[in-house]
């Protein structure tokens, strides 16, 4: 479970200030009435979510786990940062599960491209292609490699039942292809955006493949929701949380920086910035999200949060008990002076520089939260995904800002297209 340490700015005066506007907003989104409101499903997902199609995914995924070396996970943004920062989370940078996951389709990277393509030459994979539109470019040109390799090395056949699609339940380009070629199909529900996806298909299904305990990670979601949309401020972590965001940005701290101690978690940070950054940065508001993983980055950013201008505050994930852990070995010379954390676990170390950071940092002037994890699993994973997006719908709303909408993508698209010479821009 999680537990909130709120920066020494904030204190009991302000968060009263805030209890009526918290509790109107938690009814709006309960109720669906505010901006936004037709993409509200996931805030009752994981009680509501689709349970034929999950008894589907964990039997799909089963045979993906028993018939594939490596499941080729095609996707970008909302359709790819979940299922790839809860599959580091969870399995490690070094995982050496049976199954490979390889992400494509988030980049037109040259390189990446072409090096996994001649990757996958001769291998035994699975595809599972994610888009809600199923036009995004990214995607699509790497699906089209992709399928025409595996349609190459096996057949139209069998590529055909190597391909697992998440989209649109209606509408969309890819949609069409899954009716006209007959993949098998999940569903990316229309009333769930991108980054709010991660419990739905687009997360479950390869995580499943994974081997990750997709049904633990919902029921951390479940006890999430039931905890925030029922209790009032002064009990509720998620909220207070909100609050200290708006109070910041509203008190000269514009940046919030993520802080993770733990490689493994740093695209947990990059899913903090895709749900923070797309939901709020709009009419010119909103805090800037920022990360860093410690303590590898106190020896570059470090030097800038401790003393550099004072515009962030950080929000620190601390993981209690790490799930692997190793001492520290005797050396008769002892040249590198170790020797006095001779038999110590690593976990204590890396307990020790958080502790001296926070306080090196408060005592700076950088205000600090922290979120404690009792550990990095599934259970706990689902609670915080449900957390942070519940913490954004509440401080975007607080802004009177449309949390589920991201007009200012499309700029750059125009452009890109324009000068690509596609038809009509
Ligand atoms: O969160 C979002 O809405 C976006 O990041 C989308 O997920 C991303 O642009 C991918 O879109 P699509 O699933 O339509 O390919």
């Amino acid at each position: 479970m999680l537990d909130l340490r709120l920066n020494k700015m904030m204190n009991e005066d302000i968060l009263k200030g805030y209890e009526k506007d918290v509790e109107r907003i938690n009814k709006m989104i309960d109720d669906r009435s505010g901006a936004g409101n037709d993409y509200l499903g996931w805030a009752d997902w994981p009680v509501n979510y689709d349970k034929e199609e999950l008894v589907r995914i964990k039997k799909d995924a089963q045979y993906v786990r028993d018939n594939f070396d490596i499941l080729v996970v095609c996707g970008i943004g909302g359709s790819y940062l979940g299922a790839r920062c809860a599959l580091e989370a969870l399995n490690g940078l070094k995982s050496d599960d049976k199954l490979e996951i390889i992400f494509m389709g988030q980049t037109f990277s040259p390189n990446y491209v072409a090096q996994v393509m001649n990757y996958l030459k001769g291998k035994n994979f699975a595809i599972n292609v994610i888009s809600k539109s199923g036009t995004t470019t990214e995607t699509s040109i790497s699906f089209r490699l992709l399928k025409e390799l595996l349609e190459k090395q096996v057949g139209k056949e069998k590529a055909r039942r190597a391909i697992y699609a998440t989209t649109d339940k209606e509408k969309g380009a890819l949609k069409t292809l899954c009716n006209n070629e007959g993949y098998a199909t999940y569903v990316l529900p229309s009333d769930i955006g991108g980054r709010y996806s991660v419990f739905t298909a687009v997360g479950t299904f390869p995580l499943a493949c994974a081997g990750v305990d997709v049904d633990a990670l919902l029921k951390g979601a479940q006890e999430a929701r039931s905890d925030i949309r029922n209790k009032s401020l002064k009990d509720n972590d998620c909220y207070k949380y909100a609050v200290m965001r708006d109070y910041m940005y509203r008190h000269n701290k514009p940046v919030e920086m993520y802080v993770t101690y733990e490689p493994q978690m740093s695209q947990i940070s990059e899913w903090l910035k895709q749900l923070f950054g797309e939901s709020e940065g709009k009419e010119h508001k909103a805090l800037f999200p920022a990360s860093a993983t410690f303590s590898t980055d106190l020896h570059s950013l470090g030097q800038y949060i401790q003393d550099g201008t004072p515009l962030l505050f950080e929000t620190i994930i601390n993981v209690k008990e790490p799930k692997l852990d190793i001492k520290i070995p005797h050396d008769n010379d002892d040249l590198d002076g170790l020797n006095y954390l001779e038999g110590k676990d690593l976990a204590f170390v890396n307990q020790k520089a958080f502790e001296g950071t926070l306080k090196a940092h408060e005592d700076g002037g950088v205000p600090c939260n922290v979120i404690y994890l009792d550990k990095l699993d599934e259970y706990n994973l689902g609670y915080l995904f449900y957390f942070f997006m519940r913490a954004c719908a509440m401080s975007a709303y607080m802004l009177d800002i449309n949390p589920f909408n991201q007009p200012g993508v499309e700029v750059y698209k125009k452009n890109m297209f324009h000068l690509l010479g596609k038809k009509g821009y």
